[in-house]
């Protein structure tokens, strides 16, 4: 190695180059400042009640909620089986066949974001489950009303009243998301880059460590921020150079303020790998190509092929290495019954 290229590594981190071995404690250090593990409980589960917790669970993989009866929270947030929270897809299918704009964004982790939805039109999981289950594109239920009598006639009026002792209506629409969010609030994924945060300087490989120093450096941790790498801030797609798709004015259908035409949430990048394809539209379907056209259009970079493949085996350190046992599966019926 000549000596300017070791006077720039040792200024940048002294990692950048691959003679030289990443500094694993002065990583670690400076990732608990930067990012840090993602905490163990999501704002608002305090006073969540093992109770209403499942109840909101069995309602997360109702199919009554939907206006034909074929489809659950679940089916487009799939959280059985290890997968990721989304339905893979770009655009989701609703009962009626028609797709929405817009790709699924994860259910895990979700209550710890800012706001919900691409464009953080709901402020929270209650106020977002609202939504889906009356969307003409997506669960197709008329009204409120239905979904309750839906919910009666599978026998959940008991259910309801347990959990919300003392109240006239037990079983009404403000509950039904109440119950939902209180589930989603325990929807927390488990990691790599966590284990090494918490001082297991296995968890990662090298070429891991180094691509989460390349993440760093290339400026992506700029938007990416926080313990869930994203979810804290919105920011404009193609900030520096424009997106090829500028047909959904994201951020600016909510506010109405012109400057934040084209605005999104800053998605999370936990379990990332997990959730293709990319963007709001679905419309990258692997990882690394995602990666190139975001330094592209947010910092106006070209990556090298190596950086690109550095900053996906980062990524895959954020992976959820866990498996939910799902009780309830589509119908709200108990699994094995
Ligand atoms: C037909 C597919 C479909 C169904 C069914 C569905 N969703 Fe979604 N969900 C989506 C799509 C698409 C979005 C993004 C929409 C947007 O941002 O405008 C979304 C957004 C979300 C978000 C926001 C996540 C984030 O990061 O902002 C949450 C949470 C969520 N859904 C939970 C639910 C719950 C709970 C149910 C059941 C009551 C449900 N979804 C039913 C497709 C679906
Ligand atoms: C200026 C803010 C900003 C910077 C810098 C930035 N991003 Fe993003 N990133 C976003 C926003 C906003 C989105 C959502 C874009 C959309 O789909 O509309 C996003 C989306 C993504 C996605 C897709 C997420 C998903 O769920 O579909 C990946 C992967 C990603 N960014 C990785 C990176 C990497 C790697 C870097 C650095 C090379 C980076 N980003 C730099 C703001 C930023």
């Amino acid at each position: 190695m000549d000596i300017k290229k070791l006077v720039l590594a040792v200024i940048i981190g002294g990692v950048t180059s691959t003679a030289m071995a990443v500094d694993k404690n002065a990583l670690r250090t400076q990732a608990k400042m930067m990012h840090g593990p993602i905490p163990e409980i999501m704002p608002g589960a305090e006073s969540d009640t093992p109770a209403l917790i499942d109840l909101g669970e069995r309602l997360y993989f109702e199919t009554a909620l939907s206006a034909d009866g074929s489809q659950s929270c679940n089916t487009c947030h799939r959280i059985d089986g290890g997968l990721g929270g989304v339905d893979n897809e770009a655009t989701s299918l609703g009962v009626k066949g028609s797709r929405g704009d817009r790709n699924s964004p994860s259910v895990w982790n979700a209550g710890f974001h800012v706001a919900q939805f691409w464009d953080g039109r709901a402020e929270d999981l209650a106020a977002q489950a609202k939504g889906p289950i009356l969307n003409p594109v997506e669960m197709a239920v008329p009204d409120k009303q239905t979904a309750i009598n839906n919910l009666k006639a599978a026998g959940y009026e008991a259910l309801f009243a347990d959990v919300f002792k003392g109240q006239a209506e037990p079983l009404n629409y403000d509950n039904l998301a109440k119950a939902i969010g209180a589930f989603e609030r325990t929807l927390i994924t488990v990691d790599r880059f966590d284990e090494f945060l918490a001082g297991d300087d296995s968890a990662m490989t090298e070429t891991e460590l180094k691509g989460y120093q390349t993440f760093v450096q290339s400026g992506c941790a700029s938007c990416h921020n926080g313990a869930l790498f994203g979810g804290a801030m919105y920011m404009k797609m193609g900030l520096i150079n424009a997106y090829e798709n500028s047909h959904d004015l994201g951020r600016f259908a909510v506010t109405n303020n012109p400057a934040d035409k084209y605005v999104f949430k800053v998605p999370s990048l936990r379990n990332i790998t997990k959730t293709a394809p990319y963007f709001h539209d679905g419309a990258v379907a692997e990882l690394d190509e995602a990666v190139a056209q975001m330094a592209w259009m947010q910092l106006g970079r070209k990556l090298s092929d190596q950086e690109v493949s550095e900053i996906v085996a980062f990524l895959g350190a954020l992976e959820d290495t866990h498996t939910i046992t799902v009780k309830y599966l589509n119908s709200g019926a108990e699994v094995g019954q």
